[in-house]
């Protein structure tokens, strides 16, 4: 396989005055499913703790762990009973501090998963609040009283859908009125407006992990703070439901800006990244009054245009697998690159997280054929990107997607269980609607992201022993050479081949982490070709990629004639004649600027 001699002399060892977290590469961890320390079936911080060598392994700089935090675990630790607590099959706080110690003897970095659009309905101050209506913490949640229809049927303020389906707003009877919850019922959403409670999230959710030392947070729901004057309904796109997707109409609400100032202000402090998860926002202008660095709200977010590709516009699982094409990806990647062109904001890479199927299945071929070459050719793509880079694990040894045959009873996500009995409950006497959302989620449901991290071919896949059982079952991909011990002795793997792509990422950072991008052959439709360049650096970037099972041809692109091959996901006897692209073939080509005419 090609990482051909690299004959220019890279960028690397230049001094740059860029802060830490921009050329960082980050790997995110999902502690349930990362590795099993103590063979009770579910991974654990002392598990990740031994990875860490092989982490470092793969050339990234920062870990970002998943909800860790105490919690009854209705959406996987989103919903946080206590901050200043770790749920205890994960381990304790102490274990969290060995971790983080150990992280940085390594000189890597490590980040926390931020929760505080909302807590769990377990936590102390949702307790107090829901207990009466005088109680000192009634306002630190958002309670609203009914509204009444002209026949006198209790109806909730407002329409809105919640996230994982029904309304938004959940009765509670001993105080006879309603509170909000954009997530699951258990999940209460916090009233941003009460300073008191800003407070006690500030020092709770945030100082407490910063003076133990965590370089940042992942932020999740982060412009779901605010909401918006008056709640007011959301328009119906979906007539036959008596609630609606209302993401745009409480997204991004007015004192959102103020919120962001005030959580900087602490994280400054301490020199610590900010990264924050924002949906539904896709005007640009708004993007940017977030990163820009002049504003001083976030350092980067991640926004939803290219994990939404081919997903549903009423619900994201009503749709058919695949429903999308080249250009729909292009153009997703064009809107996050374009982010930083001429700005003074930053942007991220990435393309899985916990809430993604994986991308080999959604985006690549997921056949034995096809599967490692597609993942390597995903790997070049993303690596090419400007921005602060994100990998989640297993991304780097190319996993895929659960078997199409495994019965929806292995899918374990509360957003897949809602959906899946929502479609039963619409369409009674409609077997086919169940097999057509049963696709659908095989295509896309975060479940995939979800199953055990696969170390080896045993048959738990080396998450946890052989006789314990996992909370969720290892893909069987893990016996098909999809696993870390099985790739680590061949170069040639995906694996090997991230490793290769992240160290060129850092020799070529001028032009791969900050350059400018350009779509170049925009209209090809199915080859995918673009530019990186930075007018600091000496190098231009040109990236080709050949989303397709066949041949391609090599489009025609001027930079060519100048440019030489120095990595490609095909190996030299594969490759045939150059002019033809393989079929998912990716090529990464430098020019040296100063040969330009
Ligand atoms: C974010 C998380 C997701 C969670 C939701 C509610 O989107 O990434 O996993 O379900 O917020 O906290
Ligand atoms: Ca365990």
């Amino acid at each position: 396989m090609g990482l051909r001699s690299v004959s220019v002399n890279g960028d690397a060892g230049k001094t740059t005055e860029h802060p830490w977290w921009k050329e960082a590469a980050v790997y995110q961890i999902y502690p349930a499913s990362y590795n099993d320390s103590n063979d009770d079936g579910i991974g654990d911080i002392p598990g990740i703790t031994q990875k860490l060598e092989y982490i470092q392994s793969l050339g990234v700089d920062v870990i970002w762990v998943c909800p860790m935090y105490d919690s009854p675990q209705i959406d996987m630790g989103y919903d946080i009973s206590d901050y200043e607590a770790v749920y205890p099959p994960y381990g304790t706080v102490q274990d969290v501090e060995a971790l983080i110690n150990e992280v940085h003897s390594r000189g890597m970095k490590i980040i926390l998963d931020l929760v505080v659009n909302h807590t769990s309905d377990q936590h102390a101050w949702f307790k107090e609040s829901r207990s009466s209506k005088t109680n000192p913490k009634r306002d630190w949640y958002i309670w609203k009283p009914a509204k009444y229809d002209s026949d006198g049927t209790r109806k909730p303020p407002n329409n809105w859908r919640s996230n994982f389906g029904g309304s938004v707003w959940e009765w509670d009877e001993l105080t006879q009125e309603y509170y909000l919850h954009l997530f699951c019922p258990e999940q209460p959403d916090v009233n941003w407006e009460n300073e008191e409670t800003r407070k006690a999230i500030y020092q709770s959710a945030m100082i407490f992990w910063l003076d133990k030392g965590v370089d940042g947070f992942r932020i999740d729901t982060v412009n779901m703070y605010s909401k918006p004057t008056g709640y007011p309904d959301a328009p119906i796109k979906d007539p036959a439901a008596e609630w609606q997707e209302a993401g745009l109409v409480y997204c991004n609400g007015p004192r959102m800006d103020e919120y962001l100032g005030e959580m900087n202000a602490i994280l400054s402090r301490y020199n610590a990244m900010s990264v924050g998860e924002c949906p539904f926002t896709p005007d640009p202008a708004r993007v940017l009054g977030y990163v820009s660095e002049k504003e001083a709200r976030l350092n980067m977010v991640f926004q939803f245009d290219s994990v939404d590709v081919g997903m549903g516009s009423v619900f994201k699982y009503m749709t058919k697998p695949f429903k999308y094409t080249l250009a729909d990806v292009k153009s997703a990647i064009g809107r996050t690159q374009k982010l930083i062109d001429g700005t003074d904001g930053w942007t991220t890479s990435f393309i899985e997280n916990h809430d993604q199927a994986r991308s080999i299945s959604r985006f690549g071929n997921d056949s034995p054929q096809w599967r490692s070459r597609s993942g390597k050719m995903l790997a070049m793509l993303f690596a090419s990107l400007s921005g602060t880079l994100f990998m989640y694990q297993g991304q780097e040894i190319g996993m895929i997607n659960i078997p199409q045959d495994w019965p929806i009873e292995e899918y374990k996500d509360v957003d897949t269980i809602n959906y899946y009995a929502e479609v039963g409950r619409r369409n009674p006497n409609d077997p086919g609607a169940q097999i057509s959302a049963k696709a659908a989620l095989q295509n896309l449901a975060r479940d995939h992201a979800r199953t055990p991290m696969q170390w080896s071919s045993e048959v738990n896949a080396g998450f946890t022993s052989d006789s314990a059982k996992p909370w969720m079952k290892a893909n069987t991909s893990a016996q098909e050479g999809i696993n870390v011990a099985d790739e680590s002795r061949d170069s040639s793997s995906v694996l090997g081949f991230w490793k290769q792509m992240l160290k060129l990422r850092k020799t070529y950072s001028d032009c791969l982490i900050h350059g400018g991008y350009k779509l170049v052959d925009g209209d090809n439709p199915t080859v995918f070709s673009f530019t990186k360049s930075s007018t600091a650096g000496h190098f231009k970037a040109l990236v080709i990629c050949n989303f397709s099972s066949k041949e391609s041809e090599l489009p025609l692109i001027e930079d060519l004639d100048a440019a030489e091959l120095i990595f490609d996901n095909v190996s030299e006897t594969q490759a045939g004649a150059r002019s033809t692209l393989q079929p998912w073939e990716g090529r990464l080509y430098i020019v040296k600027k100063d040969t330009e005419a």
